[in-house]
């Protein structure tokens, strides 16, 4: 494995600790070696060093001194210029020689573009131009690259045909890490793999869908990239639409990755983009002042560091999906996401359509609790069923219940980043949960018009929305217009007894 941007936060907060939870479940055979590629110069034992120190810090308990030996043994640095042809790739090529020598590794590579994705084609060009990117005698090649890819939707094409001028898309791995959730990947199964929730998953049944992410933090040490993106760029094309098409796709015809994808593709195509009028109408823009989060002051995002003071990056986005398809004709799929809200949580809602009110008609009960099923993403794990029952006693009324499953109490706690299965299945070849060009395309063919718009026409009010608060008020007349309303702290599934 060579990681570029091998001194970089991902590397020491998610990728490190990945690799370590894998190999301590056994999943990595010792004819493996990384080689850390950054442009500090600095010795591999250095390397090593710092890495242990991260180790420490990222991986909650206490690390096994056997296995932090097994890991020391197989991690290399090299530094250098990315630009200089010569001399770094040179280096690695002659690095990975030795290593493979040493640790008796095949001819296997798989290469991760942890760095900023304006070096991701050049990167990848120079791994080729010195002979690494070479498959030949049934080896492999894997390159993975990390969002964001491209910043709309003429960059992403051009970053994709950059990197099929130099490699096969068979051999291109999108990262999502949304993909990497557990309840995430259960989608599939819960919807497919029972037979009681597919039949009901449709336009004569669902009301509306909402998809929510929600996060506490603000831009951290970010500020310079974010305020370049902001919250439609950095969450819709990527995290919020894998939600989005998992949730709505039909029934693969396979797991296998292509079949998959088709599927996510078609959900993707289907997707209604938006005329500047209905951007207007349909599309929510907002950014944070300052505020209180837990009791705690908290900035207004034009006092974060590395961002401009008079910034008109959106640091909440909301928008109402039409999803034109025969399934999901007439049921809008909202989906937002924000920072600085009041509580971290992800969630997906599936809310029914009201039961008929005429047999309760002559009874004291003034309305019907309508159903829906919560999926919890973070940071609880877990499936609820909201549904009305009967308040006991002599006259009829109804209140509301939950019948919950949560994941930690089922399954245990699980020491997992989210990376764990995506380098897996890399090292694997199984593209499943990666990117396929043509859905980060159609991401962008949707996103796209509406950053048009929103460039076009500056917004007036930021900001508009207080830290610590559910986002701007036009999010909310979003669904009241149509009778409807978020749904903003989810029900938290008990913990058993
Ligand atoms: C990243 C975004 O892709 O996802 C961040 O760039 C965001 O801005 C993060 O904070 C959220 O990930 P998670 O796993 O904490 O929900």
């Amino acid at each position: 494995m060579v990681i570029f941007g091998a001194t970089g936060d991902l590397t020491k907060r998610k990728l490190f600790p990945a690799i370590y939870n894998l190999a301590k479940e056994g999943h990595i055979p010792d004819n493996f070696a990384i080689i850390g590629v950054g442009r500090q110069e600095m010795e591999s034992e250095d390397f090593c060093r710092q890495m242990q120190e991260n180790l420490a810090e990222f991986l909650p308990g206490k690390s096994d001194d056997d296995l932090m030996l097994w890991f020391r043994e197989r991690t290399y640095y090299t530094g250098g210029d990315f630009d200089d042809d010569k001399k770094l790739f040179k280096d690695i090529k002659e690095m990975a020689a030795e290593v493979r020598t040493q640790h008796d590794i095949p001819d296997n590579f798989f290469f991760y573009m942890a760095i900023p994705p304006s070096l991701f084609a050049n990167v990848t060009q120079k791994i080729v131009k010195n002979g690494l990117g070479k498959e030949e005698n049934g080896n492999w090649r894997r390159f993975i690259f990390e969002k964001p890819f491209g910043h709309d939707l003429e960059s992403a094409k051009k970053l994709n045909a950059d990197l099929l001028k130099l490699l096969k898309e068979r051999q291109i791995y999108r990262i999502d890490h949304y993909l990497g959730k557990e309840t995430v990947q259960n989608l599939l199964v819960f919807r497919f793999g029972n037979s009681v929730f597919e039949p009901i998953w449709n336009r004569n049944f669902v009301d509306h869908v909402q998809i929510t992410v929600a996060e506490q933090l603000g831009v951290e040490q970010r500020g310079d990239y974010y305020d370049t993106a902001g919250a439609l760029r950095d969450m819709i094309p990527n995290h919020i639409f894998q939600l989005v098409t998992l949730t709505a796709m039909e029934p693969p015809v396979s797991f296998d990755a292509e079949s998959v994808h088709n599927e996510q593709a078609k959900i993707l195509r289907a997707i209604k983009c938006f005329t500047p009028e209905e951007t207007l109408h349909s599309a929510v823009r907002g950014q944070y002042g300052e505020g209180e989060i837990d009791g705690k002051k908290a900035a207004a995002y034009r006092s974060e560091s590395n961002v401009k003071r008079e910034s008109q990056t959106e640091t909440y986005a909301a928008l109402k999906l039409s999803i034109d398809n025969w399934r999901w004709a007439d049921v809008p799929f909202y989906i937002r996401t924000g920072k600085r809200m009041p509580e971290r949580h992800s969630s997906i809602i599936v809310q029914f359509k009201k039961a008929p009110f005429t047999l309760f008609e002559n009874t004291p009960v003034e309305r019907l609790t309508t159903n829906r099923i919560e999926i919890h993403i973070q940071p609880d794990e877990g499936i609820t069923l909201h549904f009305g029952a009967k308040i006991p006693g002599p006259i009829v009324r109804v209140g509301p219940v939950d019948m919950d499953f949560n994941y930690l109490d089922h399954f245990g706690e699980q020491a997992a980043t989210g990376y764990e299965r995506l380098l897996f299945d890399c090292m694997i070849g199984d593209s499943t949960l990666f990117q396929r060009a043509d859905m980060v395309e159609a991401s962008w063919s949707i996103v796209s018009p509406i950053l048009d718009v929103w460039s076009a026409i500056p917004p007036r009010d930021f900001p508009n929305y207080a830290a610590g608060s559910w986002g701007p008020p036009e999010a909310d007349e979003l669904l009241s217009r149509n009778g409807r309303q978020w749904k903003n702290t989810p029900h938290v599934p008990d913990k058993q007894k």
